[in-house]
């Protein structure tokens, strides 16, 4: 089930983070592994907002999470973390769709993100899911300040694209999630 993230939960998002970007190694790419998660009052700052999002267990505990803010117009995923232990499950994909649920009662035209152009599990997994690549020289004033960012912290290491997925009217605004 798909809920808002509460505050006592944030410590372990942290731990899915840690725990989902463990995959990062079996490419050579330790240093993404070993990036520390947003800290518990970065999260807050979605979490208050409504803009954090778990898929819980059948016992109601986090097993994945969406992170998502306004950018641009548009509704911004910030970070998407799948414990590796329901990993494959479609836990991810059911994710974006409750971010684009949301995006769609808000009236905003895109999901948008930043991720590794070459690894399988990032850009190609977002293509399949219906993402497109945006052009560099295109980017929205948020987006390109988030990729610059990105370049500064090290990320760019590999090569890093944005991406952005149309909202699709078929969602029901009854499902939406709510992001204050
Ligand atoms: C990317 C991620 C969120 C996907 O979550 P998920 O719930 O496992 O994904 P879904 O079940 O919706 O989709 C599974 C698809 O993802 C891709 N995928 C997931 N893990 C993969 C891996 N280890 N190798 C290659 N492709 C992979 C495949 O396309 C897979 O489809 P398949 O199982 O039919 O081959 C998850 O792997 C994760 O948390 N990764 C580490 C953090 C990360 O990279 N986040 C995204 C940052 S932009």
């Amino acid at each position: 089930m798909i809920r808002a993230a509460r505050v006592d939960e944030l410590e372990r998002l942290r731990g899915i983070e840690f725990a989902a970007g463990e995959i990062f190694r079996s490419c050579g790419m330790d240093a993404i592994a070993d990036d520390e998660p947003l800290t518990v009052t970065e999260l807050a700052l979605f979490q208050t907002r409504g803009g954090a999002l778990v898929f819980a267990d059948a016992s109601d505990v986090p097993v994945a999470y969406l992170l998502l803010e306004y950018l641009d117009g548009n509704a911004h995923v910030e970070q998407l973390s799948v414990h590796p232990s329901h990993a494959r499950r479609g836990l991810g994909s059911e994710l974006l769709d409750a971010a684009e649920k949301w995006a769609h009662a808000e009236g905003l035209a895109w999901l948008t993100l930043t991720t590794f152009r070459d690894v399988a599990w990032n850009a190609p997994y977002y293509r399949r899911l219906g993402f497109e690549e945006l052009d560099p020289d295109m980017l929205d004033n948020g987006l390109r300040g988030i990729v610059e960012c990105e370049g500064l912290v090290g990320l760019s290491r590999w090569p890093r694209i944005a991406m952005r997925r149309r909202v699709r009217s078929i969602l029901s605004h009854e499902e939406s999630v709510s992001l204050c």
